[in-house]
């Protein structure tokens, strides 16, 4: 587990840039944290790290927002309305066993809310920091990030 200080938001927006600039393609990433942590502000750096220039919106109404201008496809996903049996008929799992979809960074904010998981992921948790600052605890599981060893 890696545990780092976010002062601000263009710390966020960094640690989203060094992921998108390096995860590799089928990577699922689970975003927890309460509403305002900056779960979509990370995705919008990874949308940067991975070149996407269209402009990356919360898809909280539109439960998942695809970008394909990128390095790799980026597929944001929020399931904050959802209950855990609506996610099911999902068939999330497409996304990141890439069937039908080429393979990309599935983003996925609320993620608490996911009945089942995939066999590998990362979880990165979103907290309040003292005087509106946040922290960040991003935990691999079964998969393994290059970045991490150089912040
Ligand atoms: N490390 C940080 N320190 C202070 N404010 C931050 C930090 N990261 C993000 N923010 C701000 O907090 C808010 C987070 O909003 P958003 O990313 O939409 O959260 P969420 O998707 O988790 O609901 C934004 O206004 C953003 O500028
Ligand atoms: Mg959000």
């Amino acid at each position: 587990m890696t545990k780092l200080f976010l002062p601000n938001t263009e710390a966020t927006q960094q640690l989203g840039i060094n992921l998108g600039e390096t995860l590799a393609a089928g990577t699922v990433i689970l975003l927890e944290g309460d509403l305002g942590a900056g779960k979509t502000t990370l995705v919008q750096g990874i949308g940067k790290g991975l070149g996407i220039t269209d402009s990356i919106v919360s898809p909280t109404f539109t439960l998942i927002n695809e970008y394909t201008e990128g390095r790799i496809p980026l597929y944001h996903l929020d399931l904050y309305r959802l209950e855990p049996q609506e996610v099911t008929g999902l068939n999330l799992e497409s996304y990141w066993e890439g069937i039908e979809v080429e393979l990309g960074i599935v983003a996925i904010e609320w993620a608490e809310r996911m009945p089942y998981l995939p066999e590998s992921y990362v979880k990165i948790a979103l907290t309040d920091g003292e005087n509106g600052t946040r922290q960040v605890e991003i935990i691999p599981f079964n998969c393994q990030l290059n970045f991490l060893h150089k912040l």
